[in-house]
């Protein structure tokens, strides 16, 4: 089966195309074909993903992307499709709809079978962009639809092309993971979620923690702004707190680990935020050194509270694989701390964190999912998918 994949949640807009064979528990493989992204850089001036912004970026990015993914495969062909309607489906998104109507009637149906789309959670006004999209293409090419789920993504990728290493190295070539074990417990670190997810078989899911208040990338992300990083601030934060780790600069005071005793699998990261605040406050000047400490007592603080949990989850529920997703399952130090109390506890349980490169938000991801609810024919009318910037996993 060849899917194309449609993924515009956030600020990053992407579209991948994959062969796929077999079952997810047998002899599953796949190729990617073609595989663009683009990540948007004007909000960086804002210090946050703007919706209104962001919708109009993926107005403008995806036909280039569409093309560049199309072109990779090999299946960019001149000629022409049916634009009967597009302009109806494509009637909010002003920018969108030329380009698509445009490209439509110049180029031939590709040779594909399924269009995958993530239709939440996420920014809903950003959301409705790709599931026009996909409706706009499956409607003009006649193909069938399946609406993703973008955590599902993050999972189902982590959990396929994710390794056991301390440090991911950059590869081009994504092998497959096959014989993974179950129950799978997963931990999806992101902007905008912090979950833990226990999993008795693939594509069923139990929710068993979340967190209250801030997700743990927006912590970061917040925190990276009172430090004067720029944005996105995650991945700053984390070199900056390697290099205090290094350098042997530490904090000029602890900061709280909140609900690391709690009876549960929920987590808080507001209230760090705000102690970092006034930590700040509390300093005649931020120097160099003094924020490189911050960044490295504030990611040992996520970490020592994400690990707790996500352990105790791993022994209470007798956990074969963890699976770690999301954007901030990029973070280094995350990873290592995970994969060495893993090991300090004695557990047998497999780790599988993904590539660095597709932590973040990809189109991969999506058109992985989606071939697996290909397999298991859950497709939708066009004209039934709706954007649901708060859809759970089920
Ligand atoms: O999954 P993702 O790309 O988008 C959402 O679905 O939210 O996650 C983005 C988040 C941002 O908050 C970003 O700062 C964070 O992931 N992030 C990191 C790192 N790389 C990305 N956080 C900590 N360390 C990193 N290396
Ligand atoms: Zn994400």
């Amino acid at each position: 089966m060849r899917i194309l994949g449609i993924e515009t949640s956030c600020d990053e807009t992407a579209v991948s195309i994959i062969e796929a064979t077999g079952k997810w528990n047998v002899d599953f493989e796949y190729r990617i074909l073609g595989n663009a992204l683009l990540s948007q850089t004007v909000h960086s001036h804002y210090g946050g993903v703007f919706p209104s912004l962001a919708r109009r970026e993926h107005e403008l990015n995806l036909i280039p992307l569409l093309r560049k993914a199309l072109g990779e495969a090999g299946m960019l062909e001149t000629g022409s499709s049916s634009t009967e309607t597009i302009g109806d489906i494509l009637n909010r998104e002003n920018d969108l709809r030329p380009r698509a109507l445009e490209f439509l009637a110049a180029h031939k149906q590709p040779d594909i079978d399924a269009i995958a789309v993530t239709h939440g959670p996420g920014l809903e006004p950003a959301l409705w962009v790709g599931v026009n999209f996909a409706r706009a293409l499956a409607t003009a090419w006649n193909l069938p639809t399946v609406p993703v789920n973008h955590m599902e993504g993050h999972l189902i990728l982590s959990a396929l092309a994710g390794h056991n290493e301390k440090y991911q190295v950059s590869s081009d070539k994504y092998q497959t993971n096959n014989n993974i074990q179950f129950p799978l417990l997963a931990l999806l670190i992101s902007g905008g979620h912090t979950e833990l997810v226990l999993s008795p078989e693939w594509m069923q899911y139990e929710l068993i923690g979340q967190t209250r208040d801030d997700a743990v990338g927006e912590a970061f992300d917040k925190v990276a702004r009172m430090l004067d990083l720029p944005y996105p601030g995650g991945p700053e934060m984390d070199k900056l707190a390697k290099r205090a780790r290094a350098e042997g600069v530490q904090s000029p005071e602890q900061l709280p680990r909140p609900m690391i005793d709690s009876d549960d699998y929920d987590f808080s990261f507001s209230g760090l935020k705000t102690a970092v605040k006034r930590l700040i406050e509390a300093q005649p000047a931020l120097t160099d050194e003094i924020r490189m400490g911050i960044a490295r007592e504030f990611e040992e603080a996520c970490a020592d509270v994400l690990v707790t949990k996500t352990l105790h989850a791993l022994e209470e529920h007798n956990v074969e694989s963890l699976v770690v997703g999301g954007g901030v399952s990029a973070n280094l130090y995350i990873r290592g701390r995970l994969a060495e109390s893993i090991k300090e506890y004695g557990l047998s349980t497999r780790l599988l964190v993904p590539p660095r490169e597709l932590a973040t938000d990809n189109a991969l991801m999506i058109v992985l999912a989606g071939y697996f609810r290909a397999l298991r024919k859950e497709f939708a009318e066009p004209e039934t998918i709706r954007a649901n910037g708060n859809l759970k996993l089920r």
